[in-house]
């Protein structure tokens, strides 16, 4: 089945622990998922795998400070989504698990897929202060200055993407979503 973001962001914001708002919520997650697409079209990665990451990568933080097993945890709610909002190859559902597993404590990857989510969320590192470090990014298209600053600016002022509320339907200001029909029971994920 094709994959619906608005589907997958649902089913995370019903049990998310933060304020939608917060630096680590659905701002956050659309940045990275813009940033991942501009990334992705110069870098060849799958771009399925890339938009998953970005709205699952830190949607089981539990506060938004220190919390190393966030990334972990992401990772295995990913697995229980699996085949019932989402679906992905068993190669590719390797790619997403890693990302969002590794995302904070790895610096780099052999694969261009994982490289370019970790970048998608690292050039987003302005909304807290800190400018992304090209030492710290894994892809060329990330470590080039116009994407850096391109990316920084937004996390800087806290741009909030269109996309949010006209494909996700959330709207931040209220802390409301738009009702979304949910596929009944769906088939089991062989390997949950
Ligand atoms: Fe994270
Ligand atoms: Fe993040």
């Amino acid at each position: 089945m094709p994959i619906s973001i608005p589907l997958v962001l649902h089913a995370v914001l019903d049990d998310y622990a933060l304020p939608w708002g917060g630096d680590h919520g659905v701002a956050h997650w659309a940045r990275v998922y813009e940033n991942g697409l501009r990334l992705a079209e110069e870098t060849g990665a799958i771009v399925e795998v890339v938009r998953l990451f970005a709205v699952l990568h830190d949607c089981r933080r539990i506060n938004e400070h220190t919390d190393p097993e966030h990334g972990p945890r992401a990772a295995e709610f990913a697995r229980t989504l699996r085949g019932r909002l989402f679906d992905l190859p068993d190669h590719e559902f390797c790619l997403l698990h890693r990302a969002c597993a590794g995302h904070t404590h790895e610096r780099t990857h052999l694969d261009v897929t994982i490289r370019t989510c970790w970048d998608a969320d690292r050039l987003d590192l302005g909304r807290v202060g800190i400018t992304p470090h090209p030492k710290y990014l894994c892809t060329d298209v990330a470590r080039r200055p116009a994407t850096i600053k391109w990316a920084d600016g937004r996390a800087s002022f806290g741009v909030v993407p269109e996309i949010v509320w006209d494909e996700w339907g959330i709207d931040l200001g209220t802390g409301e979503a738009d009702a979304i029909e949910r596929p009944e029971g769906g088939a089991e994920c062989p390997s949950k």
